[in-house]
């Protein structure tokens, strides 16, 4: 494909007949766009509420062929998320895949076929990556912020546009730097979850820079559906959490060239192993005198999974209101637990729960956990689509320090005898033993997470 065609869906750069169809796309309702290129004839676009809708995701051969030799057969076909997770993945592929973004454009191009179809990607590598943890450090200093605009962005937008504008059938997800501005609520200031490194991305504000510079770039295309990246119910769920999330969040979409119409929601429990319901309790109840807010495992969050934390936190964001779960590794089966006893608050909740992990902080290769829902569309009321963003199998962290170019620390949260800290209430860390860095291929954890599978394979 050549570069030298000027990009024609940009936003802002629309030829007349364009004009009449920016209002429907601003106002987000599905509508078909018609406007005559130069070279091609009429092109017909569609901005459409929600991209998974109607639509194929692409298959990642990638990860279809680790999947498929470490025997998933059975799971090998599933949609999975691309990450770019450095400046050589936009070439040379990541971690855990070796091709680069235009390839994988070009693949997913010829798996549409024609009909319209969803591209995910995760743009994963803000300068200070991952500062409250050390797993998925990344190759950005702090204060690399030009870097990121002009190697990291600049670079992608560049090739998205090029295929974005040729097939208007391709609706280009992209998922927005998972973790990012969760960490500088939670772990900046006084709080006993602070980090040095999270207030000094506080400080620089090259976080919220970096967000609005990529949701502004990659969104001057109509068919890039933004998400922003917003946790999980056990980190954001709580009242002194949500709202000045809400705020971040709000802040840095209003912030140019971010804008509200550039962003179609949000992903929640990307990477993470929340249950998308716990079945057995409910956040209102009162178990032997004791509210259920004030067990152990809630300890007075308002939530307790991410169905209803996902679509509380959308509906909290400006912008269009769709949700994204990843569900590629909460499903703790292969059975549920049925409800817990009502002899006290505690073991009605530990009894009952879903989840199985020693705490919600606890976020590495976690012993227990299964696959969980398969992808799919639209599944439930205001959710735009169950997706594995994270690919099952690819490893969260080295259980142990692995010298490596990629950036990536040693963080003991993946240290399966590591006995915890600030952020996960001093429990044991849950994951499993002889882990590869973050991104590489665990044969042993994607073997436990198909036995574990919920609902089973
Ligand atoms: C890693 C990335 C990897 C991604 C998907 C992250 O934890 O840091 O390198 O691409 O997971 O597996």
């Amino acid at each position: 494909m050549s570069r030298s065609n000027p990009p024609r869906h940009r936003r802002g750069r629309r030829p007349a007949l364009y004009a009449g169809a920016l209002v429907s796309a601003v106002a987000l309702t599905a509508g078909t766009l018609s406007f005559a290129s130069a070279d091609e004839g009429p092109v017909t676009f569609e901005r459409v509420d929600n991209p998974y809708q109607g639509a194929g995701v692409y298959v990642n051969p990638d990860w279809s062929a680790n999947a498929e030799a470490s025997g998933g057969s059975a799971i090998a076909d599933q949609p999975t998320a691309v990450w770019l997770d450095r400046i050589e993945a936009i070439t040379g592929g990541s971690a855990g895949n070796s091709t680069g973004l235009e390839e994988h454009l070009q693949r997913a191009v010829e798996q549409a076929n024609g009909e319209p179809y969803v591209f995910q990607m995760v743009t994963y590598n803000l300068p200070g990556r991952d500062c409250s943890a050390l797993a998925s450090n990344g190759q950005l200093g702090p204060e690399e912020i030009d870097r990121y605009k002009t190697e990291f962005i600049d670079p992608i937008a560049e090739i998205v546009g090029e295929y974005a504008t040729a097939n208007p059938n391709l609706r280009i997800v992209n998922i927005v730097e998972i973790d990012s501005l969760p960490n500088l609520v939670t772990n900046v200031g006084s709080r006993e979850t602070a980090t040095p490194e999270c207030d000094v991305m506080l400080a620089n504000g090259n976080y919220q820079e970096g967000v609005s510079y990529n949701v502004g770039t990659l969104g001057e295309y109509e068919n890039v559906y933004n998400y922003l990246d917003a946790g999980h119910w056990g980190w954001l769920g709580w009242d002194s959490n949500f709202q000045p999330a809400a705020d971040l969040f709000n802040e840095v979409i209003n912030t140019a060239p971010s804008s509200p119409d550039k962003v179609a929601g949000v992903a929640v429990n990307v990477a993470n192993y929340g249950a998308l319901d716990e079945p057995n309790f409910e956040i209102t109840e009162t178990i032997a005198g004791t509210p259920v807010r004030q067990s152990e495992w809630i300890d007075w969050n308002q939530y307790e999974d991410n169905t209803d934390f996902g679509l509380d936190f959308a509906a909290a964001v400006d912008g269009n209101h769709g949700l994204i779960i990843d569900t590629s590794r909460n499903g703790w089966g292969p059975e549920l637990p049925g409800p817990g006893p009502e002899t006290s608050v505690d073991e009605y909740v530990n009894e009952g729960r879903v989840d199985q992990r020693f705490q919600t902080g606890n976020w590495c290769n976690q012993s227990g956990a299964g696959l969980g829902e398969r992808p799919q569309a639209a599944p439930a009321s205001g959710i735009d689509a169950y997706a594995w963003i994270k690919p099952p199998g690819e490893s969260d962290g080295a259980s142990e320090e692995i010298p490596n170019d990629e950036g990536k620390g040693f963080d003991r949260m993946c240290d399966p005898t590591y006995e915890g800290n600030p952020r996960n209430n001093y429990n044991m860390s849950g994951a499993l033993g002889d882990a590869p860095l973050s991104g590489h291929w665990f044969d042993a954890q994607f073997q436990e997470l198909m036995a574990n599978a919920y609902p089973p394979l």
